[in-house]
């Protein structure tokens, strides 16, 4: 099942000159990049993004963190993008996130985990909406996808 995952490199991803590394992974694997989008994220956008969050306790913790620098932001296309990319990202207190995925090899702060991935296809749909107009996203086939 081909679908579309949003991403985003957080600003302690960007701080720390992991955007390339962390892309580059995704890339590897087999994934197309079909959107992206490197900015400072509003307020407006940072609590929209986490709106399942308002009401816990890191809620105003992680909309200072994210609106703090700026994020690269981009949307990821492939066979179960969504689960793959969950998968490579690595539990999300990184301390528990097995060594190999991007959390368990680069990050120890749950605050400062360096990346984002929808979590189900509603999340996917409704953050790829949030983040991208419809024309910012590019259809296409690499002549390499029916290898991978
Ligand atoms: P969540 O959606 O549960 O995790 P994930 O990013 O793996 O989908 O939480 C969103 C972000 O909120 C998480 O990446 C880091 C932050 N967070 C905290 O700061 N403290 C916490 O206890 C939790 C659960 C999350
Ligand atoms: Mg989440």
């Amino acid at each position: 099942m081909v679908e579309r995952t949003f991403v985003m490199v957080k600003p302690d991803g960007v701080e720390r000159g992991l955007v390339g590394e962390i892309l580059t992974r995704f890339e590897r694997r087999g994934l197309r990049i079909v959107a992206g989008k490197f900015l400072r994220v509003s307020r407006e956008l940072a609590e929209r993004h986490y709106a399942e969050h308002r009401e816990k306790p890191f809620f105003e913790d992680l909309v200072s963190f994210i609106t703090s620098g700026p994020v690269f932001a981009f949307v990821l296309e492939g066979e179960d993008a969504i689960r793959v990319v969950r998968e490579m990202m690595g539990r999300t207190n990184p301390r528990d996130a097995a060594p190999g995925t991007i959390r368990g090899d680069y990050a120890l702060s749950i605050e400062k985990n360096l990346v984002h991935g929808s979590d189900s296809r509603e999340s996917a749909e409704r953050e790829i909406a949030l983040w991208f107009r419809p024309e910012e996203i590019v259809d296409y086939r690499r002549a390499v996808d029916a290898w991978i």
